[in-house]
């Protein structure tokens, strides 16, 4: 197991935290999202798969900003802490198997079959530290069916957040006396649509981010790019959720076309200065050229150490 240090800054913040929604927010979602956080904390996932959920995270956000302003599926700052606390523990099931997942080798049967087990993991972890717990907290303001159905979505979410599981075996999943939950929320339409919200975060994430193994397999399928382009990605989400709603897929597609244009950029902006690097060591006319750009690629430098945010200006 990798061991790194969670970097500070923006992310996983309070829900509504940004000013112009103007949101009330009970206190008691930050007793929720503290408890994601210790969570993450103790699951003892890598940095990659760090770095993936933050992602996952951002993706969520950013989509649940705009569906809540439009009212669609995230009518309530509940609905949207199921999906953004579902974001932070979807994958904390993946403890331990970063070796396998920062492997530049595709995948083989064996190994797929590991990772095939870290949606389970994780409902066993993240059960192991139950929200309804906090009901007797003194900040607890909300009430009891909100905190239940909140940590019912979590565990679903976590739990289902890849179709592993037949309709019957989540079923039974759900009845256990520990690590289950609310059976209805497998059938309940609005459960459904906030369950498929988080898988398109997820994918999102996994087809715009630089996995090395995901960049192996493009290269087996002799792919000359990095990333698949958006039309590619919006076809796998369609295929891997059916049931996906046009107006949460018209936002996907907004948000994740985004993050993808910004990992282009940034991955051709890296090769290009590899290149221009290795060249400018071999021939002296691009060693002048080099440096008289120098000044500019200390720029890029400190551009490319930029987050997202600051940086998706410049490259759109
Ligand atoms: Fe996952
Ligand atoms: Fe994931």
């Amino acid at each position: 197991m990798s061991s790194f240090e969670r970097p500070h800054g923006i992310v996983f913040e309070d829900i509504g935290s940004n000013p112009a929604l103007g949101l009330e927010v009970p206190k008691g979602l930050a007793l929720v999202r503290a408890n994601s956080l210790a969570i993450l904390d103790r699951s003892g996932i890598g940095a990659s798969t760090y770095e993936h959920t933050v992602d996952v995270f951002k993706h969520a956000r950013a989509m649940a900003e705009i569906l809540f302003e439009r009212g669609h599926i995230i009518e309530t700052v509940i609905d949207w802490a199921a999906i953004e606390d579902g974001a932070i523990r979807h994958d904390v099931g993946k403890s331990g198997m970063d070796h396998i997942l920062d492997s530049k080798e595709v995948l083989t049967p064996e190994t797929r079959q590991v990772v095939r087990t870290h949606p389970f993991q994780g409902l066993l972890m993240t059960s192991m530290s139950p929200d309804m717990d906090l009901y007797g907290h003194p900040d607890m303001d909300l009430s009891f069916e909100a905190l239940r159905f909140l940590e019912g979505m979590q565990r679903y979410i976590v739990v289902a957040h890849h179709d592993y599981y037949t309709p019957g075996e989540l079923a039974d999943i759900a009845a256990h006396p520990v690590y289950g939950f609310d059976p209805k929320l497998i059938k309940d339409e609005k459960a459904r649509a906030l369950l498929n919200f988080s898988k398109v975060a997820d994918i999102g994430s996994a087809l715009t981010g630089e996995r090395p193994y995901l960049k192996a397999r493009l290269a087996s399928e002799g792919r000359p790019t990095t990333f698949r382009g958006i039309d590619e990605v919006m076809s796998i989400i369609h295929e891997t959720i059916p049931d996906l709603d046009d107006q949460t897929s018209a936002v996907a597609e907004e948000v994740i076309g985004e993050t993808l244009e910004f990992n282009q950029g940034r991955v051709m902006m890296r090769e290009l200065m590899e290149q221009l690097e290795q060249q400018s060591d071999e021939s002296g006319v691009l060693k002048a050229f080099s440096k008289a750009v120098g000044k500019r690629r200390q720029a890029i430098r400190e551009a490319l150490a930029m987050p997202n945010e600051q940086l998706a200006v410049g490259v759109r």
